[in-house]
């Protein structure tokens, strides 16, 4: 009985790390991942815009981008709204937007 109610703990316990992990911003599942603020901030200036070149010296180009997502309808990474700069929608360290959403109503989630 008493094992069950700790195995059931730490369930709850795991699920609760899971969640924190998907509430975390785009910085922080980076820095999970090994990435430095250099990274993403050029020459460690955090008080520079942060630009699509610094996502994409990791991500690549926005074609090739559009091809991971192909399957999502509409494509975010291939739409009349351009190549924007992605932090447009992918945040650094706030919830990320769909800025699509400022004219449409789609079902995009950005992460
Ligand atoms: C030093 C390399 C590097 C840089 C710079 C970088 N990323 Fe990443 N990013 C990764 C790696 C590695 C992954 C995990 C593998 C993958 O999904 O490509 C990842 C995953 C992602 C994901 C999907 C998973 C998640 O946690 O959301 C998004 C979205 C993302 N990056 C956006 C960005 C944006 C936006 C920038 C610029 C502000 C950026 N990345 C800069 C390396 C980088
Ligand atoms: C218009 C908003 C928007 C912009 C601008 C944008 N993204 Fe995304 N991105 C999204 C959305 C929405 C998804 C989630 C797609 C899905 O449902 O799988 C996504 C998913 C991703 C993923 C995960 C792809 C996967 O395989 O699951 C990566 C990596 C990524 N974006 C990187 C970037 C990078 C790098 C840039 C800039 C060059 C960028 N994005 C620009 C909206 C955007
Ligand atoms: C995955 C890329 C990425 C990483 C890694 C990252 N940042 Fe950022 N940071 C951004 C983006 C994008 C912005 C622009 C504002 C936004 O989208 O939140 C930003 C903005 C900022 C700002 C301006 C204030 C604000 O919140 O808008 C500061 C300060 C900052 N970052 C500090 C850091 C520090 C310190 C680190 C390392 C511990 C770091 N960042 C790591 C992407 C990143
Ligand atoms: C400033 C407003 C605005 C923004 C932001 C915007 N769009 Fe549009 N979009 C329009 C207008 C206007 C049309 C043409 C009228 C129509 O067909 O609804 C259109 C048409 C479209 C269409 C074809 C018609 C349809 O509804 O199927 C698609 C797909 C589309 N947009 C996708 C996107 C995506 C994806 C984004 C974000 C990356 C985006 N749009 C951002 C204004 C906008």
């Amino acid at each position: 009985m008493t094992k069950t109610i700790i195995a059931l703990f730490g369930l709850v316990l795991a699920s609760c790390a899971w969640a924190a992990d998907t509430a975390a911003t785009t910085a922080d599942r980076h820095q999970k991942m090994g990435v430095q603020c250099v990274a993403c901030h050029k020459d460690g200036n955090t008080a520079l815009p942060v630009r699509k070149a610094q996502c994409q010296a990791c991500h690549g180009s926005y074609e090739s981008l559009a091809k991971r997502t192909e399957k999502v309808n509409p494509n975010p990474h291939y739409n009349h709204f351009g190549d924007r700069d992605c932090s447009t929608c992918h945040k650094g360290h706030q919830k990320s937007v769909t800025t699509c959403d400022t004219c449409h109503k789609f079902d995009l989630k950005t992460p």
